[in-house]
Parts: C-alpha cells; structure tokens; sequence
C-alpha cells in the first residue's frame, strides 16, 4: 500500500513531480492532503493557513498563465546555457529547466492546483508577507509528503505569485489574505525516486561552525 510508506522513505524520495497526468485526483484525496498540511505548527499557534482546492478550468488557466510570465523571467537569462550550480551538474539543471518548461506549458491541465494562503486578520502588506513563511511552509512540506506517500506527485512553486494583486483577484482573495504558494498536484507521468542532496557532514557541524 502506498500509504504505508514509512516517514523516512517518504522524506527521501519527495521528489518535485512536475510532470502530471490529466487524471482527475479523488476529492477525498485532496482534503486529505489539506487536513495533512493543517496538522503542522505555526508561530503562536495562529493556525492562519488557508488552502485552496482550484479544479475549475477557468481559474486554473488564469492562474497557468501567471505562472507562465513568472516563469518566462525566471529562465530568460539562462536560456542556451543551463547554469550549473556547485551541488549540481549541467546535465541535471538543464533536465530541470525542461520539467519547469513542461509544467508551464501543461499547468492549466493538473486536475488540481493547491493554493497555500495566509490569514492575517489585517490588511496584508508585503512585509507580513515576507516574515511570516515560517508558518505556512512546515503545512507545506506536510502536504508534500502526504501527497507523497499517497502516490500523487506535487511541487511547491512561487513563481506563479510574483503578482500578487494578479492572484488575489484570480482566486478572490480578501485583503487579509496572501498566497504563498501553488502547488499542483496529480497523478506522476513518470516514477518516483529519490531525492539528491549534498552529504550531510557538508552541510552540518556540530556545536560551532568553524
Ligand atoms: C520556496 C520554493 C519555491 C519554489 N518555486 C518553484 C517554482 O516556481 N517552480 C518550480 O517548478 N519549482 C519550484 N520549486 C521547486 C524546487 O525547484 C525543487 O524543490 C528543488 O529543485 C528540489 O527538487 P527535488 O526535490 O526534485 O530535488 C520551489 C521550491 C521552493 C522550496
């Protein structure tokens, strides 16, 4: 069973599925990964994360094409040269940039794109914004793995949100809210496997870093 994964598997093989199939995914299943992400903590206890289910073409392609202009942006400079970075061959990066391009070009096609908003009970200014990700983030990954163990494959992306006066009003947002991020989520076009990071004895010390 898919959803008897243990934690540590799924945690090293959560991969960004970017690639997805048009399939519809069981409503059951989505509110399941929303009541997974609502399980996480956050600051003070606010519990100020919303999420939004859009599976309506209209607002899915609205929001596809938002995604498309972030993205436009985000590979221009690198076109042609797929840049790699220290931890990461230009073989993968480039492999990458494809699956970000295949996602743009098939956004407005994920049976659904999850939206993670905040609540901020006062009219949202971009400072909130930016100090407040520590408690929406941790619902975030919550709902990654969920997605994960139950087989469906998912991204978290913020490119699509470069505009945020353009997507409050796509997904009618009140002013006290903001969007942090869209994930889509479906069935996986491909297979899972597991995740590549830099060894762990690069990236930590113990008591002091130098
Ligand atoms: C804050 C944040 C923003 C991201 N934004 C995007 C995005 O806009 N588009 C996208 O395709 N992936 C986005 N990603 C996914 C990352 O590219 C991905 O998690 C990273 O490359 C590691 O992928 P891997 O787990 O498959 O190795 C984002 C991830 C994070 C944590």
């Amino acid at each position: 069973m898919a959803d008897e994964m243990g934690i540590f598997e799924v945690m090293y093989h959560c991969r960004a599925m970017r690639r997805l199939q048009t399939r519809d995914v069981p409503e059951e299943l989505l509110v399941k990964l929303v009541d997974a992400a609502n399980q996480a903590p956050s600051g003070s206890n606010m519990q100020n994360g919303r999420w939004i289910i859009v599976r309506d073409p209209n607002v899915r392609q609205q929001l596809a094409d938002l995604n498309r202009t972030g993205v436009e942006a985000y590979i221009a400079p690198q076109t042609g040269s797929a840049n790699a970075l220290p931890h990461q061959s230009a073989d993968k990066r480039s492999r990458m940039l494809d699956a970000v391009i295949w996602q743009m070009e098939h956004m407005h096609e994920v049976p659904a794109l999850i939206i993670a908003c905040m609540e901020f009970g006062t009219k949202v200014d971009p400072r909130m914004v930016a100090a407040s990700g520590g408690s929406i983030w941790p619902g975030i990954q919550n709902l990654l793995l969920a997605a994960r163990a139950l087989g469906l494959g998912a991204t978290p992306t913020t490119l699509a949100l470069m505009n945020p006066e353009a997507v409050s009003a796509v997904l009618k947002l009140p002013e006290t809210m903001a969007a942090m991020c869209l994930i889509p989520v479906g069935y996986p076009k491909g297979k899972f496997g597991p995740v590549s990071r830099q060894p762990v004895e690069q990236i930590m010390r113990f008591d002091t870093w130098q």
